[in-house]
Parts: structure tokens; sequence; C-alpha cells
């Protein structure tokens, strides 16, 4: 059975030190990620949502050993069919990996070096791991720019003269050059108007369908990642609160975070009526994160000291489907279509 996991990750922790004063001595620490676990079956998308500070890029910056994590296992199993720890990995260990685990990084404006030609941001990968160069290199590199969409023969052109959009596609075809065995995709289309973000979603959909992707797809909005992932993970403030099948999480929302998410994405049907949840206040920060359940302040729930005082653990209440609240088996959530 865990033979399909691609990736496991078990207690994950990110606590950035914060330094003060003269002798920038650490007087306290960020928990951006703090006690984070799940597990990527291959060929799944996990969506990972929450808003905006809730830990999710320090999640995928430290599961690619961009960070080192402060504490946790990052089970990764290679292609050769070996279960190692990225966690604990020697930095010379780390660069065949790269070859296998990916990032898409949000912004294709500065995620793209603006004086190489498409050409060199497509192929550089395939040069830095020695896999084609000359003629082969371009011929990967065409047949990488029609598989998203863009016409090869703009390869030699820089990326200012592409649309956001495309420059995007740009920044795909750069990630699956090295035909990556897990992608993080960070929020791949929020610098995009809306217009484009559907055309690029429909391409990592089609991508995924085709190359049977293994993504992590991270977004701050869960109508982005609906529709791609097989399973969704929520977080807030550095932990995980909810986690099951997309479509589950949708209809069925356990903790009311979630179900705040839920209440803000548009129903497919429009005659349908949905009454918004609008959250108050801000993610609380998490070098001085509340007592109890982190959400408690803003939960139009939490009426008994235990939310207070008391850190719910994450429990998985009905099949494949994991919580984190003290009210979720008494609570009757709304979620999309009742
Ligand atoms: N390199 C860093 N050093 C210190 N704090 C950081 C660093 N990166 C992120 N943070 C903090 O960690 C928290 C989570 O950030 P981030 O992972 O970027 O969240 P998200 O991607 O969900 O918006 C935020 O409070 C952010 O300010
Ligand atoms: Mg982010």
């Amino acid at each position: 059975m865990n033979d399909e996991y691609i990736l496991e990750v078990n207690n994950l922790k990110q606590h950035f030190p914060i330094r003060t004063g003269f002798f920038q001595r650490v007087t306290g620490h960020i928990k951006a990620v703090d006690g984070v676990s799940f597990a990527v079956k291959r060929n799944e998308v996990l969506g990972l949502v929450g808003e905006s500070g809730c830990g999710k890029t320090t999640v995928g910056r430290t599961v690619l050993r961009l960070y080192d994590p402060t504490a946790g296992d990052i089970w990764y199993r290679t292609e050769r069919g070996e279960r190692i720890n990225v966690a604990t990995l020697k930095a010379r260990d780390i660069k065949p990996l790269r070859r296998e685990m990916r990032m898409i990084f949000q912004d294709p404006f500065s995620s793209l070096n603006p004086r190489r030609t498409v050409k060199d941001l497509i192929g550089e990968p395939l040069l830095i791991h020695g896999i084609a160069k000359g003629k082969a290199m371009e011929e990967r590199v065409a047949a990488l720019m029609t598989e998203v969409g863009l016409d090869p023969n703009y390869m030699e052109r820089y990326p200012h003269e592409f649309s956001g959009g495309q420059r995007q596609r740009i920044g795909i075809a750069r990630t699956l050059s090295l035909s990556p065995r897990l992608i993080i995709a960070d929020e791949p289309v929020s610098a995009l108007d809306v217009s484009v973000q559907a055309q690029v979603l429909n391409l990592l959909q089609g991508l995924k369908d085709e190359l049977g992707l293994t993504l992590i797809f991270i977004a701050h909005d869960l109508s982005v990642v609906e529709h791609i992932s097989d399973r969704i993970a929520v977080m807030y403030v550095g932990k995980i609160v909810e986690m099951s099948p997309s479509e589950e999480l949708l209809r069925h929302p356990l903790h009311p975070y979630a179900e705040a998410l839920v209440s803000a994405v548009p129903p497919a049907d429009p005659d349908i009526k949905t009454q918004r949840i609008i959250l108050e206040g801000d993610v609380p920060s998490p070098a001085n994160p509340p007592s109890g359940c982190v959400f408690h302040p803003r939960c139009r729930y939490a009426n008994q000291s235990t939310c207070v005082e008391v850190e719910p653990v994450l429990e998985e209440i009905e099949p494949d489907h994991f919580v984190a609240c003290h009210l979720a088996r008494e609570l009757h959530l709304a979620g999309i279509g009742g």
C-alpha cells in the first residue's frame, strides 16, 4: 500500500528564527510550518489551500529542501525505488533529486531571466543535468513548447515579448523539461488575469491527464484547485486543519475554516444561492499564535473553553477525511450543493 506513495511528509516543522538587536540574538521563532503531515500518491494531485501567510510556500520550499527543515521527515521514493529522507540528505545528495522534484513558481515575471531566450530558459535544465545539447536540445525545447501551447518558432525570443499567460507556459515547459516525478506548483496562476488563469489551469489539467503528473498544487483560493486536485489539504497558521478527497471537502467540510473557504467558491449553477461566510480579521502571526485551536478567535462556532485552551489534533473522522476541530463531530457545516 505504502508503495504507491511517492512522498510522505511526517510532522514537518519550519521555524524561522527572529533576530533582534545589535548582536542579532534569537528572540523568538516564526512557526511558519508547525507539524504538518501528508502523503502524495503517484499520479495524484494534492491541492494545498489557505489564506496568504498560512505557510503553504514554506511547506513547498522545505519539501524540496530549498530550506532545511527544523524538524520532521520527508520520505521520497526515487525513480529507482529507494525510499530516502530528503530532510536529512547531505547537500551533495540533493542535486540529483533536483531533476526528479521541481517547482513551478507563482510569478512568471520574476522567475524567468529576462536576458535569456526561451530556448535557453527551457533548455537550461537539460544542459545542467547533461541530458541534451545542440540540435537534440533544440528539438526537445520545440516539443516542450508545443506541449504547453507555444509556437516553437518563437524560441529565440525573450520573455518580455510574451504575455503573462505565455510566460507561465514557458515556466511550465522549463519545469517539465526534465520529466520530473514530483512537481510543486506554487500559486501558478495567482499572478495572471482571471481569463488567462482558466487557460493555464486547463493546460495543467491536460498535462496531468496526459503525462500522469504527480503534483502538489498550492493556491489561496479553493476554486483554483477544486477541479484539478484529487485530494485537498487546508492549511491554517502552519498546520493542516482538514484533508480529504476534493469532492468530499467541497460538499461536506468538517472544519469551520474550510467551510468559510468553501462558501467563497462560486457555485457551478448560478441559480443556487450560497451564503458567503466572511472571516473577520487576519491570519494570526505564526510568531505569536493564539492558544488552543489557532482558529478560535475567528471561529463562529467556538463556544467552549476547550477551543481556547486545548489544541485539537488532526483526526480521521471519516474514512480518508481528516480534521482538527473539537466540534467536528457535532457541527453540521454547509458545503456546496447542500
Ligand atoms: N524566509 C522567511 N523568514 C522568516 N519568515 C518567513 C520566511 N518565509 C515565510 N515567512 C513567514 O512564514 C509565514 C508563512 O509564509 P508562507 O509560507 O509564505 O505562506 P503562504 O505561502 O501560505 O502565503 C508568514 O508569516 C511569513 O511571513
Ligand atoms: Mg505563498
